[in-house]
């Protein structure tokens, strides 16, 4: 009754005990139908697409699609949906918490009402319903849902899903557009093509086969800068936001040092000079680990990124604290204000050089 083909598209971050059980019940689900299912895998180390690979020698529908950099769980089911070969493409997750005999009545929803995409939603009231998320998840999801649901101008039970069907040719056209939601890819689409129709149906989001979840404060901070990104219309870059986060972070750090040295008695050029170096190394430190998080320096790249940042910073160094000294002996005798005219020189010198120079 169905002749459409389907993809699965299935990221997966080290599942490899997960990916057979996981094509299994795909198997079994969509025994009816034209299918594949590809995992799209950012190159595990638990040999997870090795693991795919071999299953495709007995069940060719099954393949694996590798990727080397830029890992990301939005950025994996991008390359996935755009390498598809079915009509209808649905991604979701490979642990088992998605059940894929759910994407049979999310293909008869979106066919009986002419939609054209269709997320399977899970049921954020229901305590029994949501055994695979902590209390925490679960209320952190129905803030994020609110929130997100205000933001795309639409109303969802959970727009925080990973699990939805969407066709093809509409996909294809919105593609260009996309950002980087982090974990929320549904959510980017929703947001940049306003004028797909739109179904949900509800399931029970289960219970991890095997692993763990790669759901980190990193995706939620990336998901975070990503609304607020969205609520200023784009207008300011997600990872520019971050950016101004830590910078902001770095004023309290720095104004905490200048008034800790003051107290020992420095004067004010050493107080001013500690405050800002000790404030620039907080600052690296935060954007490698939030801002730059996919380009992240690890071992001997981050010591030699540190000293490229101080050093190609040296220049914002000397303008932040001459600046304030300047300040605070010529013009205005108050140290808060003369500081932050130092920070203010500093922290446009250092937004132009972060991104080109250190994590490129
Ligand atoms: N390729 C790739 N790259 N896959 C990834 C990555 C990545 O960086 N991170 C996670 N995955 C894969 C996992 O291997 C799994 O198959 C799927 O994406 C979901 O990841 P989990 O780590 O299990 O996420 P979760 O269960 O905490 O979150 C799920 O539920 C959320 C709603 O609570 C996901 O479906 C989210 O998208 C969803 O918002
Ligand atoms: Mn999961």
């Amino acid at each position: 009754m169905l002749p459409k083909h389907i993809s699965i598209i299935a990221p997966t971050y080290n599942e490899v005990k997960n990916v057979i059980p996981f094509a299994e019940r795909v198997k079994t689900a969509l025994a009816d139908h034209d299918w594949e299912l590809l995992f799209v895998d950012d190159n595990s180390a638990d040999g997870t697409a090795q693991k795919a690979f071999d299953y495709g020698k007995i069940e060719p529908r099954v393949r694996p699609i590798i990727r080397f950099t830029d890992r990301g769980l939005a950025k994996s089911s991008i390359q996935g949906l755009l390498s598809a070969r079915g009509d209808l493409l649905c991604v979701m997750d490979a642990d088992g918490q998605h059940d894929p005999a759910v994407v049979i009545e999310m293909v008869e929803r979106l066919e009986r009402e002419g939609l054209d995409i269709v997320s399977a939603a899970r049921r954020l009231e229901d305590d029994q319903a949501l055994e695979g998320l902590s209390p925490l998840r679960r209320k952190l999801s129905q803030i994020g849902n609110a929130f997100s649901s205000f933001v795309i101008g639409r109303k969802l039970s959970d727009p925080l899903t990973g699990f939805f069907l969407i066709r093809r040719d509409r996909f294809l056209k919105l593609a260009p557009e996309l950002g980087d939601p982090g974990f929320k890819l549904l959510l980017d689409i929703l947001y940049t093509d306003k004028t797909l129709r739109h179904g949900e149906v509800f399931f029970d989001f289960g219970t991890r086969l095997h692993g763990t979840s790669k759901l980190d404060s990193h995706v939620l901070w990336k998901f975070a800068t990503f609304l607020m990104s969205k609520m200023t219309r784009g207008i300011l870059p997600a990872n520019l936001i971050s950016f101004l986060f830590v910078g902001g972070s770095g004023v309290f750090v720095h104004f905490a040092v200048l008034y800790a040295a003051l107290g020992l008695s420095a004067s004010f050029a050493t107080a001013q000079t500690v405050a800002t170096l000790v404030a620039a190394t907080s600052n690296f430190l935060l954007n490698n680990l939030l801002t730059f998080h996919d380009r992240r320096l690890r071992g001997p790249r981050l010591v030699s990124g540190y000293l490229k940042f101080l050093a190609v910073s040296a220049v914002g160094i000397v303008a932040n604290v001459s600046a304030a000294t300047l300040a605070y002996e010529n013009l205005i005798h108050v140290v808060f204000i003369a500081t932050l005219a130092g920070i203010a020189i500093d922290t446009v010198w250092k937004f132009v050089i972060a991104n080109r120079f250190i994590w490129k």
